[in-house]
Parts: structure tokens; C-alpha cells; sequence
């Protein structure tokens, strides 16, 4: 694996903590360590607890893994946030006291073109967080069919003219297969080469390819789940997105768990009540301050989220 650049800056650090409210003999589960950013601000606020740090990339759980050391409270392992009370379950931790998800992907993944997400070095079209498992970019772009990728164009970046893109990328691939970030980087040129003020454009098809090879929308959804169900009552999640696709599945999953769900016989009348499992504690989205959009630009884009999980009821 490469070097992977400057290292990660973690967004909207203290307000994370914050919302957590970290009690230092509490468990917690960072569901993305990434370079152990946001994981070694709370194993630093943890006395008799424990902090349980997971990452789909293998080389992100190298980095937070050297981060933490200073922390025995922690341990990292290389697991989807969206098995995450698997992984617990396996481990012995009971419930938790707190879950954060930082979605997205790292400035090491972003940085290193030999990753393949870097939109403005040539690497290898790969994309995926986790090497070992699923289909590289390449073979994504090899396959899909014009229409689902126009979707996914529109779905994951709000691309304006996905479907002119998707057409080139097709039309390229006929030619020879797209094996380069470069390929795909020159295919959007290509598709637009008739306007002149979309400087975003590739960017925003990088964006979208890597969420759709790494599923990320789906896992995510699957992490406010099992994040919810892993927690204890009282205990918090907290969500960081950075694009409006993810805060939409995470706006809507807490919503969903946040009513009480009723199952309905065919003929209408009530089969059961789940209770509310949630309290949303952020009617609004927290964004960075102005301060920490200049230092770190990656976070102009971040929400960030946050639940309590209620008591059960009855019982
Ligand atoms: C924004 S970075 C996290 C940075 C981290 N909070 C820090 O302070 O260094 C996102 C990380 O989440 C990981 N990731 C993304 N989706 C994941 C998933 N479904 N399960 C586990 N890790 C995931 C990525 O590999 C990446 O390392």
C-alpha cells in the first residue's frame, strides 16, 4: 500500500466528543477509526472503559492501531460498522454507551493514487476501502449497465448531466476497458467537452463511483441500525456525513427510529407497536464554525447528528 499523503484531519472533533457525553468508565465503539482521530479523543476521556475501534480498510486499522497504542482501553479491529453488535457480541462488550460514525472515506484513501480515489493523480481504478473484498472501480465501470450508472450518478453526487456521462463512460469501454483513474477522469472530459464551468464534475463522478463500489449508502443505513441496537438506554449515537445522499439516509434512519413502527394486519387494524427507540437530540444538523472550514476545507460539507436511545418500555 502506499504512503497516503498528509494525515486525516478529523472533522467537527469536539463536537463529536460532545455529544457523546462520554462517561470515562463507559464502552464505546468508534465505527470508522480512520487515522484514529476522533477514536483517540475519547479513549483519552475513558478511565475504566473501553473504546472499540473498527475499520473496513486494513491499512486504516494499521494506522489507528499505532495511534491508540498510548491507550490500552482500546482495541481496533478491521470489521464494517454495519455488523457492528456482531463484532461486540463476539468481543463480550455488551451494550454501549456511545457509537460515532464518520462517514465517508479518509484523506490517506483520497491521497495515495495507488487506492485508485484520487481523481487528480493516475493510480489504478480501484476505489475500494476494503482491497480484499467486492469489485475494484474498474470492474464496476466494466459492467454496469448505462442506465443504473446514470442513476447512480444522480443518486450519490446530484450530477446534473449523469446521463450524458454515463453514456461516454459506456462508449469508452467499448473501445478498450477503463483500468486508470485517468481513464475515467478523461471519459467525463470527454462528456463535457462543451462547457466550460464544471471544474466539479470529475470530482463528483469520483465521488459517486467509490460510494457505489463500496456500498456505502446501504452501510450506512445498516451502521444507524446496529449502532441504535448496540446501544444502551441513554447511551448516544453520533453521525458525521458529508454529502447530502448520506445525511438524507441518516436524517430518514433516525427519523424511522425515532416513532413508534406499527404493523398493520391486511385488513388495517394493529398487529403490534414497536416503541420509539430514539430521541433525536439535533432537530437540526451541527455544522463546522467558520474557523474550521478554513483550516480544514474537507469539512465544509459535514452534519453532524445525534440520538439518545430511550429506555424500554414495560418489561
Ligand atoms: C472519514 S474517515 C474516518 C476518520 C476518523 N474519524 C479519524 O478521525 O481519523 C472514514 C473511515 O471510515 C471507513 N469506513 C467507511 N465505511 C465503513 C464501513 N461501512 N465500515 C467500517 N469502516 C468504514 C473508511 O475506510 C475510512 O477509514
Amino acid at each position: 500500500m502506499g504512503g497516503g499523503g498528509e494525515d486525516h484531519v478529523p472533522v467537527l472533533a469536539e463536537a463529536a466528543v460532545a455529544w457523546l457525553a462520554i462517561r470515562p468508565e463507559g464502552v464505546y465503539v468508534d465505527g470508522t477509526a480512520g487515522a484514529g482521530g476522533h477514536a483517540s479523543l475519547i479513549a483519552a476521556r475513558l478511565t475504566t472503559g473501553r473504546l472499540v475501534a473498527l475499520d473496513r480498510d486494513a491499512s486504516a486499522v494499521e494506522k489507528a492501531a499505532a495511534r491508540l497504542r498510548p491507550y490500552p482501553c482500546a482495541m481496533v479491529r478491521q470489521a464494517n460498522y454495519g455488523e457492528m453488535t456482531s463484532v461486540l457480541a463476539a468481543l463480550g462488550l455488551g451494550p454501549v454507551d456511545g457509537v460515532l460514525i464518520d462517514a465517508g472515506c479518509s484523506s490517506m484513501q483520497l491521497n495515495d493514487p495507488e487506492r485508485g480515489f484520487s481523481f487528480q493523480e493516475d493510480g489504478p481504478l480501484d476505489m475500494r476501502m476494503d482491497p480484499s473484498a467486492g469489485v475494484s472501480a474498474a470492474e464496476y465501470l466494466a459492467e454496469v449497465p448505462e442506465v443504473e450508472l446514470a442513476e447512480a450518478l444522480k443518486r450519490y453526487a446530484d450530477i446534473r448531466l449523469a446521463r450524458r456521462i454515463a453514456r461516454a463512460i459506456v462508449r469508452r469501454r467499448m473501445e478498450r476497458p477503463l483500468t486508470r483513474t485517468s481513464e475515467l477522469a478523461e471519459a467525463v472530459h470527454d462528456a463535457l467537452d462543451f462547457v466550460s464551468d464544471m471544474p466539479d464534475e470529475v470530482r463528483t463522478v469520483f465521488q459517486a463511483v467509490r460510494i457505489a463500489v463500496n456500498e456505502e449508502l446501504r452501510w450506512l443505513e445498516a451502521g444507524v441500525r446496529e449502532g441504535i441496537a448496540a446501544l444502551k438506554p441513554g447511551g448516544r449515537l453520533v453521525v458525521i456525513a458529508f454529502h447530502s445522499g448520506e445525511d438524507r439516509v441518516v436524517k430518514e434512519a433516525l427519523k424511522q427510529s425515532s416513532r413508534p413502527r406499527r404493523e398493520l394486519y391486511p385488513d388495517g387494524r394493529v398487529r403490534a407497536v414497536t416503541p420509539a427507540q430514539v430521541r433525536v437530540l439535533t432537530p437540526k444538523p451541527v455544522t463546522p464554525d467558520a474557523a474550521e472550514m478554513r483550516m480544514n476545507p474537507r469539512s465544509k460539507s459535514a452534519k453532524l447528528r445525534a440520538a439518545e436511545r430511550l429506555p424500554e418500555l414495560g418489561g
